[in-house]
């Protein structure tokens, strides 16, 4: 899909970006205060509501296209929710007020507050499916692993353009039995692991900051939602990602065609799931390897928040204290 040239002139990123950071770590401080409290839900809620909130005060026109599910099973940020103040530009939102329910719940790693913003019509509407995903890092040459290539021989092309030996490398993937032979022809070249129980935008996000993290290359499938905001950071970051919609029934591809997805098999890149400049922002919830958590530090609650633009590849590492209340 060509993009309009004007609504990319209108598309205020640089402005905007700042506001974004607002929103996600809004979304963090809601959850971080039920971290480790075993109730997945409220902390969801919270971060939720308190997303909601601050979005409402950016100017946009903004329409959720990747949210909290479809509109009869989510109150609020359902796709196709109109969001902001009704006063700037259109603008398409993928959000995820809490990346890692179950982690925050549990008091684990990577939990994280997630939003990316793009001109109107340029997200993939990824309806709330699977997504067989493979995403590497920048600096390797386009195609050099292909989500159609046995895992061992994805392993084996990295390692050859890294010029490393497979065992060097090293490959993220969800702990789950749907990714049983995968975990072990991976494991067969020599290539390490670092099995991870949920949070895949951190996995694929890992994979663009291998000096921080080790991780060279994430595979396997988790939500297509997840696999967008995935695509939204590596737009930023570099780095490359595919992905497969895997429908397991009739409702499921029910969902996809009234996400309006017609392409059933289709091998989406990353310029496919998102096709213009975007701007990203993620707030840690609980530590992790890129993001610290939210924290308390006396009075004050700290967070930390990567906020990237893809039109100038710009970085910013934010770090936000405020009165705990
Ligand atoms: P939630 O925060 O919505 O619980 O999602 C966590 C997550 O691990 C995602 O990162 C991942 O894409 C998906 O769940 C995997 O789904 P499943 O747990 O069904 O394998």
């Amino acid at each position: 899909m060509t993009v309009d040239p004007i609504i990319e002139h209108e598309f205020k990123d640089r402005m905007l970006s700042l506001g974004l950071a607002r929103v996600s770590e809004a979304a963090a401080i809601a959850a971080a205060k039920l971290i480790g409290h075993g109730d997945e839900k409220a902390a969801d809620q919270a971060a939720v509501d308190a997303m909601r909130t601050q979005l409402d005060l950016l100017d946009i026109k903004g329409v959720v296209v990747i949210g909290e599910g479809e509109r009869d099973e989510a109150p609020m940020l359902y796709i196709g929710e109109e969001v902001g103040n009704g006063h700037g530009p259109e603008v398409d939102i993928a959000l995820d007020p809490l990346e890692g329910t179950t982690l925050t719940a549990k008091a684990m790693p990577n939990a994280m507050a997630v939003i990316a913003m793009a001109p109107r019509g340029t997200l993939l509407h990824a309806p709330d499916v699977y997504m067989w995903k493979l995403a590497i890092g920048p600096g390797y040459p386009e195609g050099v692993v292909d989500l159609d290539m046995d895992p061992a021989e994805a392993v084996r092309a990295l390692a050859k353009s890294k010029g490393v030996a497979p065992r060097e490398i090293t490959v993220c993937i969800l702990e789950r039995p749907r990714h049983a032979e995968m975990i072990e022809k991976v494991r067969a070249t020599g290539a390490a692991i670092q099995l991870i129980t949920d949070g895949d935008v951190a996995g694929v996000i890992h994979c663009a900051r291998t000096d921080f993290t080790g991780i060279d290359m994430y595979m396997g499938a988790g939500g297509a939602p997840e696999g967008v905001l995935a695509a939204s950071a590596l737009k930023c970051m570099g780095g490359q990602i595919q992905g497969r919609l895997w429908f397991r029934n009739d409702e499921e591809r029910a969902r996809a065609e009234r996400a309006g997805i017609t392409d059933f098999d289709r091998k989406y890149t990353l310029n496919d799931m998102v096709k213009a400049d975007v701007i990203f922002a993620a707030t840690g919830v609980t530590y992790g390897s890129i993001l610290k958590g939210a924290r308390r530090d006396g009075p004050w609650m700290e967070t930390d928040t990567l906020l990237m633009r893809s039109k100038s590849g710009s970085m910013r590492h934010i770090l936000y204290r405020q009165k705990n209340q």
